[in-house]
């Protein structure tokens, strides 16, 4: 491969838990498998479980297998990759337990300590590497959630601050290193076609969905406490609008693009408690079917609480209060136990300024952009063409100019986002990752949402799973005359 990345220590927090497993491991797996991993680095694999280290690690050696295709196993690979492996039980508040990590990590080498723990814990972590010496080696890499709300953020991010500086921490987002939202900024910048559109004067709204077919998975005891808000729409919905809505940065580095971000999060126009009513849908699944199959509602799920008022559905409309997108409506949805698994942005460009077909055709008529993250990762561009044929007339007909990732570059599997990020933070690029005051002003306007509900004291509105959420959720698009796209 092109690129050369330096070896490193890679220590992985928390490396028994469902993210782990799921999926950094197998990140470092399909890494090491296209050659980006250094020869020399080496994996720690930390947790409290004093399992025998070579139980551990065929553990993870299956985890890794249960994940990748029946074609990405390489036997070599596999062994090379386990061979980089170490396991190591500690507590990771006790700081005498760091010894026998120093031990392990080379002093000439950038350690990466990836914290895939509760949030609580980042702080005893830092302290506890800098009590034994590995500070100023390491790059510290941070998972969502920080924090229940903003005080809670400066918690969190002010006691990794007392000792790594901003630019060695790593806030993940994983929806920043999903191939199609790099897509985007490269349709966007480089492309002068839709950036001179790209305002009030031609786009008349904007939809980002996020909808899950999966419910609970048995992360009831996280998500209860968490929601659909705070699970999804502070970080990665607000993250795809940021990147949607910003102005170009002047370059690629990034703080940048940072910069832009975080101007679209100060400009988003607050919801006040009269408007939340009207602006924003808290759903929550009942029973219904998925992928043809009866599932049981949120409250009837393993462990639930049967009072629980957590949402599994959030949608609204947001409205960014500067020069480019005034009176340009964002409407934002994601959920739990939705009708299918899709993500896309939709943008809705103005209707022609005059118009001279047919009437009847006329609700016919506009362009859309469609930025689809999943399933099919691709960018489909509705236009207006003459439907073909002699007795035709000029009847107008919408259809795609669609560019379709996995058709396109078929050879090349489309890498999972967080094999992207790990070999980011290997390269001591932070350009995919979230700023500290990115997370705190997306954790403000949240807030501001979080205390006007509570002050309603509404439950949330329940819709059949399987479905695409409240009905409460169409009028919210329907009061302004349009509808969400592509909903069957
Ligand atoms: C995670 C959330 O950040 O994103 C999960 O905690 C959610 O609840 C997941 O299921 C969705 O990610 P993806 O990449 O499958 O869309």
């Amino acid at each position: 491969p092109a690129i050369i990345v330096e070896a490193v220590t890679f220590a992985l927090f928390g490396a028994t838990g469902d993210l782990s497993t799921r999926k950094l491991f197998p990140a470092l797996y399909q890494l090491d498998r296209a050659g980006l991993l250094n020869e020399q680095t080496r994996v720690l694999a930390l947790a409290r479980e004093a399992a025998p280290p070579e139980a551990q690690l065929a553990r993870i050696e299956q985890a890794v297998r249960a994940r990748i295709a029946a074609e990405e196993v390489d036997e070599s690979v596999m062994q090379r990759f386990i061979g980089r492996l170490d396991y190591l039980a500690m507590d990771f508040r006790r700081a005498e337990d760091y010894a026998s990590l120093a031990e392990r990590v080379a002093p000439d080498r950038p350690l990466i300590a990836y914290f895939a723990t509760p949030a609580a814990v980042y702080g005893a972590i830092c302290e506890n590497l800098a009590g034994a010496g590995l500070a100023e080696q390491s790059r510290v890499v941070l998972e969502k959630p920080i924090g229940h709300d903003l005080a809670s953020s400066k918690v969190v991010n002010e006691a990794v601050a007392r000792f790594f500086p901003e630019t060695r921490v790593y806030r993940i987002d994983h929806y920043l290193g999903k191939e199609t939202v790099q897509n985007l900024i490269a349709l966007r910048f480089a492309n002068s076609l839709f950036e001179t559109q790209w305002d009030h004067n031609h786009i008349s709204h904007v939809e980002i969905t996020v909808a899950e077919t999966v419910g609970i998975e048995g992360r009831w005891g996280y998500f209860d406490q968490a929601g659909q808000l705070r699970d999804m729409l502070q970080n990665h919905l607000l993250q795809l609008l940021c990147l949607t809505a910003m102005d170009p940065p002047s370059d690629l580095a990034a703080d940048s693009i940072r910069d832009e971000k975080v101007k679209v999060l100060k400009a988003l126009a607050p919801i006040t408690r009269e408007q939340i009513s009207q602006r924003v849908v808290r759903g929550q699944y009942g029973s219904g079917y998925s992928g043809g199959k009866p599932v049981p509602g949120y409250l009837e799920e393993e462990n639930a609480n049967p009072e629980s008022s957590t949402e599994t559905f959030i949608s609204l409309r947001a409205d960014i209060c500067n020069w480019r997108w005034a009176g340009v409506p964002f409407y934002l949805r994601t959920g739990k136990r939705m009708a299918q698994k899709l993500s896309q942005i939709v943008i809705h460009f103005k209707e022609p300024p005059f118009y001279i077909f047919a009437p009847e055709q006329r609700s016919l008529i506009t362009n859309r952009l469609i930025i689809r993250l999943q399933p099919q990762e691709g960018i489909s561009l509705q236009v207006m063409t003459k439907e073909q044929g002699l007795d035709k007339g000029m009847h107008l007909r919408s259809g795609p100019l669609q560019l379709n990732f996995s058709e396109t570059y078929k050879s090349s599997r489309i890498p999972d986002a967080y094999e992207r990020l790990l070999l980011e933070v290997m390269q001591g690029n932070q350009n995919l990752f979230v700023r500290k005051d990115e997370i705190e002003y997306a954790w403000q306007w949240c807030d501001q949402l979080i205390e006007g509900w509570s002050r309603l004291g509404d439950r949330p509105k329940i819709y059949p799973a399987g479905s695409w959420g409240p009905v409460a959720s169409i009028a919210l698009i329907t009061r302004d005359g349009r509808s969400w796209y592509g909903d069957l």
